[in-house]
């Protein structure tokens, strides 16, 4: 089986749909799969191939481009060094021994590294630089960090097309070639932005001014549909990027006796009752992509976590360094639960969390069951935070 679309004369998707996969480096969850696209472009006179696949469907590439009968390819185009979309490029160079590598000298010095790519494989182009294709010409625009130091984004001038790799991308797996369900999409999106964008956030920020006047008629990311409503996407990074928080708490948490389950529940409605929008998530069976996502605009996180040898829950360690890898724009934490006999767990919790620039508001841990005080106590945590969030212009009128 194969497939090949056409997005535009002479401009086809070759990529893969990956309906199957649900975990990416081992680590990020794919609910809904995901695909490797990689274009064809056919200039009068020179073809360029942007991105390639996932090494282990390389074969699936090799037939659309056969089928296709595309032709010899020039160029490769390397946005990114990732092998998601670089790990099938050896294969198309030994099929297509003209073709030449076309990337950032980073990418270059990175995909000799991961690829073993010899040296003289490679074009590498400066930002701004320009390949003419005949009656089609491509210019690369550098965009470091997004998500990784060599990557890059590809404009194709007569045709307004900017292809983005991970940039702007979503881990869906789908038959449209287009965006059409945009609430399906714009969740996919988020996801991904959560998971892999949002530690760059800053950066992010930068290489969307720096597009912001190109003309955009498409653009074709490298996992999920293209936009031809680019808007659409633009603007949902233009709000997950910027320092705008939501009046939401997060209450990422874990029971084991039922004291911090209980804590939480009295915690949360209570919160609810102050018109704080709230989003609880147990670790027990977590979808750790739904809370990255809940992060992307929550204003506060509140932990909840039993004592375990006294430290936090092993599985409340694991998303406690999840969220401080992933640097939220949260402004304010704190911690609730509970102790049998003894515990550390705030003082372990907040040296777990320094990459986040943050408040932490007096936590609430209690010994054994919550008693009448510790109620009165997480009322006042409540309190607090609606207060900060006032302070802070985050509850836009008074509660
Ligand atoms: Fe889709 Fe960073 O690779």
């Amino acid at each position: 089986m194969s497939l090949r679309r056409e997005l535009k004369q002479d401009i086809y998707a070759v990529g893969i749909i990956d309906w199957d996969r649900r975990l990416f480096d081992e680590l990020v969850p794919l609910p809904d799969g995901t695909s490797y696209n990689s274009y064809l472009i056919k200039g009068s006179e020179k073809t360029a191939l942007i991105d390639t696949v996932d090494p282990t469907v390389a074969d699936v590439l090799v037939r659309n481009l056969e089928e296709l009968e595309a032709g010899d390819i020039d160029y490769v185009i390397a946005d990114h060094a990732e092998q998601d979309h670089s790990g099938s490029l050896p294969r198309i160079l030994g099929i297509y021994p003209r073709a030449k590598v076309v990337c950032t000298p980073k990418c270059k010095d990175m995909l000799m590294d991961l690829l073993l790519i010899p040296e003289d494989k490679f074009i590498t182009v400066a930002d701004g630089e320009t390949l003419p294709l005949g009656n089609k010409t491509l210019e690369f625009i550098h965009a470091p960090w997004v998500h990784w130091p060599e990557t890059m984004l590809t404009y194709l001038r007569e045709d307004k097309m900017l292809f983005t790799c991970d940039f702007l991308g979503s881990h869906i797996a789908t038959s449209d070639l287009f965006v059409t369900d945009e609430a399906m999409v714009y969740e996919a999106a988020k996801r991904y932005y959560a998971e892999i964008m949002m530690p760059f956030r800053p950066i992010i920020r930068k290489n969307l001014e720096k597009i912001k006047d190109l003309p955009i008629d498409i653009i074709a990311p490298s996992h999920g549909p293209a936009y031809d409503k680019p808007d659409f996407i633009l603007n949902a990074y233009r709000d997950w990027a910027s320092d705008e928080v939501k009046n939401e708490v997060i209450i990422p948490y874990i029971s084991m006796h039922g004291s911090t389950k209980k804590m939480v529940d009295y915690f949360a409605e209570a919160l609810i009752e102050r018109g704080i929008t709230v989003k609880q998530f147990n670790l027990s069976e977590p979808d750790i992509g739904k809370l990255a996502m809940a992060l992307v605009d929550a204003a506060t996180v509140v932990i909840g976590s039993p004592t375990v040898l006294v430290g936090p829950h092993p599985k409340v360690v694991y998303a406690a360094c999840l969220a401080n890898a992933l640097r939220p724009k949260l402004k304010f934490v704190s911690i609730i639960g509970s102790y049998g006999w003894g515990s550390r767990m705030v003082e372990q919790l907040a040296g777990m969390i320094t990459s986040l620039k943050i408040e932490i508001l007096d936590p609430v841990v209690v010994k054994g069951a919550p008693k009448e005080e510790d109620f009165i106590a997480l009322d006042k945590l409540v309190d607090e935070i609606v207060n900060k969030h006032r302070e802070h212009n985050i509850i836009k009128t008074k509660a």
